[in-house]
């Protein structure tokens, strides 16, 4: 037939292990990446013009260029010298290929995240710097104390939907045989020669996992705009 799908109880093991680590790495890899962008996104507003150009460094550098390059970079440069045991954590992460992994995603994450909480930040009115400085906050603490946490609410669904587009470009990360969805799948393909099939078969994994969420964060936008009116 056209697509076969006889060899998928057999194999089932290597999607499901595969959508595992894909889920691990790309929640792991945006978590890591908010503290990063927050204080990219805060260097980046400072009147400092060293350490407004250091942040626009970075997070040009990382927008401007391949992740799979980023990938690259990060593997044979310091986790090479590093040489990480071949560890597994919670019986399933490889250490030695999930932390490099990890790494480069949320470094690059953080240069995208950077600017979602940038524009959070001021998308937040002046009015409420100006109100909390007249009341004699400092500049840090208006930002800490009553900016931050209105920002946080305009953030949180950019960073949902930055889960989303990790959990498509971790497939990236099957070139240095992380054993992620696409992994799994070039897998099976390869031992099965079963060429068309394993991919299709990954290709609805993914939407079956990132259509729903999209479609969950934007109702959970929608209320949330309807709570800002009343
Ligand atoms: N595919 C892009 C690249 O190769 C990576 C985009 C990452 N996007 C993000 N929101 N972190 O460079």
């Amino acid at each position: 037939s056209f697509i076969n799908f006889t060899y998928l109880p057999r194999y089932a093991y290597y999607f499901i292990t595969g959508v595992e680590y894909t889920l691990a790495l790309s929640v792991v890899a945006v978590l890591l990446a908010v503290i990063p962008a927050l204080l990219l996104a805060l260097m980046r507003l400072s009147k400092n013009k060293l350490i407004h150009h250091l942040s626009g460094a970075y997070i040009a550098v990382f927008r401007s260029t391949p992740l799979l390059v980023q990938l690259y970079i990060v593997y044979y440069g310091p986790f090479y010298a590093i040489k990480l045991p071949d560890l597994y954590l919670f019986g399933f992460i490889n250490l030695k290929v999930f932390i490099p992994g990890v790494v480069a995603l949320a470094l690059n994450s953080s240069a995208y995240v950077a600017e979602i909480f940038r524009a959070g930040i001021l998308a937040v009115d002046s009015g409420q710097t100006e109100a909390a400085r007249s009341l004699g906050l400092s500049s840090w603490q208006a930002m800490r104390l009553v900016v931050l946490p209105q920002a946080i609410k305009n953030v949180l669904p950019a960073l949902a939907n930055e889960v989303v587009t990790m959990v498509k470009e971790s497939s990236i990360c099957s070139v240095m045989g992380m054993y992620e969805l696409m992994w799994g799948a070039k897998t099976v393909a390869t031992t099965t020669y079963i060429s068309l099939s394993p991919y299709v078969v990954a290709a609805a994994i993914y939407f079956c996992i990132n259509f729903p969420a999209s479609k969950a964060i934007e109702a959970i936008e929608r209320r949330m705009r309807r709570g800002d009116k009343r």
